[in-house]
């Protein structure tokens, strides 16, 4: 079992979280015994062997997590509160641990990428754990002779499914609210990252209860599916693509569950002829992600600029894509790692292969690293798109990866309608001094997070979700918390 003293050599953190689930408050082998490689996507090396779960570890999981909730639940909301900030500061003592194990199984640049998630996550815990006191019902005037009052109580077990682009925050998202609301979690982990999480589930075990807490590592229709599944699995949250979120809905229904889907994106961001130029370049950059090799589910990969300042909007764009240094994502100097996988990395590139194939014109930006050590990485040269038309591939659908189409603009309508044609609702930003055509594109834009002048990202206490495809319910909130992690019991005492 690794030290809980932070180990900062990432390769060997790595190889001590080898094959291993973590169930009520241990690390345990999977039941059929089955591990698959994690793989640095920088080098293509095999860096540990993480457990294949199925069936079984996860009713394990779930058996164990129903045990541990009933006196969960039982106590006292400030005492999982504290319980929870406490989680917060342990975990910010391993801020550069997390962070550079995360950079390694990920290939998210360690400065620009990695260390940041490790700190927000710690953010996570301490907010939500300050909202215990929050948990609090009503008295309703229903009869004077009668108490009626209504209380907040947990949901049971929650089913948290989370994907590989930022593991730490999104599971922080999830847990930390259904924690401090008197539910017990079970993870499922993504097959792309299952070590940083894992060691973040290891850090916190040594604070909560056996049980309160479980992690199960393996494939979707592995392990994701028997968690959605299982019996006592009371509520599903779930965080990745379109087509995985139907399959949870669906099972979900057939049990009559709530769940809450944070599915993809393809947001838009307009670019208004008196905009600051230097300001709304940093915003794309930014928003583009393009230090996370564009994968994110927010990220502006559909950038209206207004005719008068387009060509100057673009070669500061490209000008600002390209002094971007690609390489090793430990090494201190690199701005943008590598994509996840070669399944992501081949299907990036059809979507680029599409764009072309359309008659778009297709600029290349930044150059691909030099040293041979990482010759098997899965580096990608940053695409922008111009000329393209609405419908090709990469304009439509989320390619999330380093790949942005640019339009030209001139009638603000007709820009508001276009960014609205798209199945997708997730963010949207809108970049101009003029006030009354801010507010009136951020009334009119289909999403669920619209940022002027500015691209920041998830932060707690600003609702976070989507509408369309983009998902069902919110997240990061107070409201979120008692909507999605507590029932309403009404309770009558009648004294008469
Ligand atoms: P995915 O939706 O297949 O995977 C996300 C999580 O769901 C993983 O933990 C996976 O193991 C699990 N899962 C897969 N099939 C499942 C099933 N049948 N039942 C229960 N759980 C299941 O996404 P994937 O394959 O990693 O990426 C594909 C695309 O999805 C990306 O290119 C991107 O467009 C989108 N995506 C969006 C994310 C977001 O932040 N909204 C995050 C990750 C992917
Ligand atoms: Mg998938």
């Amino acid at each position: 079992m690794p030290s809980l003293d932070p180990i900062l050599d990432p390769h060997a953190l790595a190889r001590a979280l080898s094959g291993v689930h973590l169930i009520d408050g241990a690390l345990v082998a999977p039941v059929e015994g089955r591990c698959f490689d994690v793989i640095n996507p920088a080098t293509g090396a095999v860096i540990a062997q993480a457990a294949e779960g199925t069936a079984a570890d996860v009713d394990l999981a779930v058996k164990a997590a129903k045990r541990a909730q009933t006196a969960w639940a039982r106590r006292p909301a400030r005492e999982r509160g504290k319980l929870l900030a406490e989680c917060g500061r342990r975990l910010l003592l391993h801020v550069e641990e997390l962070g550079r194990l995360v950079a390694l199984e990920t290939g998210k640049a360690l400065r620009t990428e990695s260390r940041v998630e490790a700190s927000v996550l710690a953010d996570m815990f301490t907010f939500f754990g300050g909202l215990a006191s929050e948990l609090k019902g009503e008295s309703v005037p229903f009869n004077p002779d009668m108490l009626t009052v209504t209380l907040r109580e947990p949901l049971g077990v929650v089913g948290a499914i989370i994907p590989w682009n930022v593991p730490l925050l999104l599971m922080a998202m999830k847990i930390a609210p259904a924690l401090v609301a008197g539910n017990t979690v079970v993870v499922k982990s993504a097959e792309e990252a299952p070590l940083t999480v894992l060691r973040v589930c290891q850090i916190l075990n040594a604070l909560l209860p056996p049980g309160v807490f479980n992690i199960v590592s393996g494939d979707g229709p592995g392990a994701g599916a028997p968690l959605v599944s299982h019996p006592d699995v009371r509520k599903v949250t779930f965080t990745g693509s379109v087509e995985t979120g139907r399959i949870v809905y669906k099972t979900a229904a057939e049990k009559l569950i709530p769940v809450t889907l944070e599915l993809g994106g393809k947001s838009p961001m307009i670019v208004l002829a008196d905009a600051d130029l230097e300001r709304a370049v940093d915003g794309a950059v930014a928003g583009m992600r393009f230090t996370r090799q564009g994968q994110s589910c927010t990220a502006s990969s559909r950038i209206y600029v207004h005719a008068d300042l387009f060509d100057a909007f673009f070669e500061r764009l490209r000008a600002r894509v390209d002094a971007l240094a690609m390489g090793d994502p430990l090494d201190e100097r690199t701005d943008i790692g590598t994509v996840i996988s070669p399944e992501q990395f081949a299907r990036i590139q059809d979507y680029i292969a599409k764009g072309r194939a359309s008659g778009a014109t297709t600029t290349e930006c930044s150059g691909l690293p030099t040293d041979p050590a990482l010759a098997k990485g899965l580096f990608l040269r940053p695409v922008i798109f111009t000329d393209i038309a609405p419908d090709a591939p990469p304009a439509r659908e989320e390619v999330f990866g380093p790949v942005v189409c640019l339009f030209k603009w001139t009638d603000f309508d007709a820009v508001i309608e276009a960014a609205n044609d798209s199945p997708f609702g997730l963010a949207a930003t809108v970049w101009t001094n003029n006030l009354q055509k801010a507010l009136e594109a951020t009334r009119r834009l289909e999403a669920g997070f619209v940022q002027v002048n500015q691209n920041l990202v998830v932060q707690p206490n600003l609702s976070y979700g989507g509408v369309k495809t983009s998902g069902l319910g919110k997240e990061a909130t107070l409201e979120s918390m008692l909507e999605h992690f507590t029932h309403k019991k009404t309770v009558i005492l009648n004294m008469l």
